[in-house]
């Protein structure tokens, strides 16, 4: 099979690294490879704030672990189910009793991605950006995992130390390193592809 193609159905989301640092030249290969995406009217709305600091990826990933227990009790039962689901992602359970880290899974490097608030197309340049550096990722033999759950960093009291303006959101982060684990395969729906 063709390369990008292995890449693009190897690719996993990996909740369990390797405590091994990733090279700064791979991280610039990645964030090149991120640069490359397409986006809307060619703003490049990305902006890249690279973390690997692991005491304080393991202090922000317990803050906003609490964060998202306290949130469920302002929300209704159904929200606080949907909520709880996707925190405790059925993947992530396996981990549950090795790791205390349950939003950024004691990775390496973090990198959280932010377009500017007013940029309406910045979410879907992002998710572009963020799928050109995964895949660039699984190419250079690292693994990958996007983390929504770090849009809930802003609420943590050490959140200034990031340096993000308030301009800017963070819509994602990806979590890069090597991969201590090898995923099963979500299975894809197929049924939806309507043919005009
Ligand atoms: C926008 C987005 C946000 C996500 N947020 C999280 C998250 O906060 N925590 C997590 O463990 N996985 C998160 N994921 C990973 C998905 O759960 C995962 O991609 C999905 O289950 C499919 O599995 P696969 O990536 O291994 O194919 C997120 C994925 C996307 C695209």
């Amino acid at each position: 099979m063709n390369e990008i193609l292995k890449n693009i159905y190897n690719r996993r989301a990996v909740r369990k690294y390797k405590h091994m640092t990733v090279p700064n030249e791979l991280i610039e290969i990645l964030l090149d490879a991120g640069r490359m995406a397409p986006s809307a009217m060619n703003r490049q709305p990305w902006k890249f704030y690279i973390l690997s600091d692991a005491t304080k990826i393991k202090r922000y990933s317990k803050e906003i672990a609490e964060i998202v227990v306290k949130e469920l009790k302002h929300v209704s039962m159904k929200e606080a189910v949907k909520l709880t689901l996707s925190f405790f992602h059925l993947s992530t359970m396996v981990n549950f009793l090795t790791s205390d880290d349950h939003v950024f899974y004691e990775a390496p490097v973090v990198i959280f991605i932010t377009s500017p608030k007013a940029d309406e197309w910045g979410a879907l340049d992002v998710g572009m950006c963020a799928q050109n550096i995964m895949l660039a990722a699984k190419a250079l033999g690292l693994d990958t995992c996007p983390v929504g759950f770090a849009r809930f960093i802003t609420q943590t009291k050490d959140f200034y130390a990031l340096n993000i303006p308030a301009e800017e959101e963070i819509q994602l982060a990806i979590l890069v390193g090597y991969g201590d684990e090898e995923p099963k395969l979500h299975e894809r729906l197929e049924d939806n592809a309507i043919y005009l």
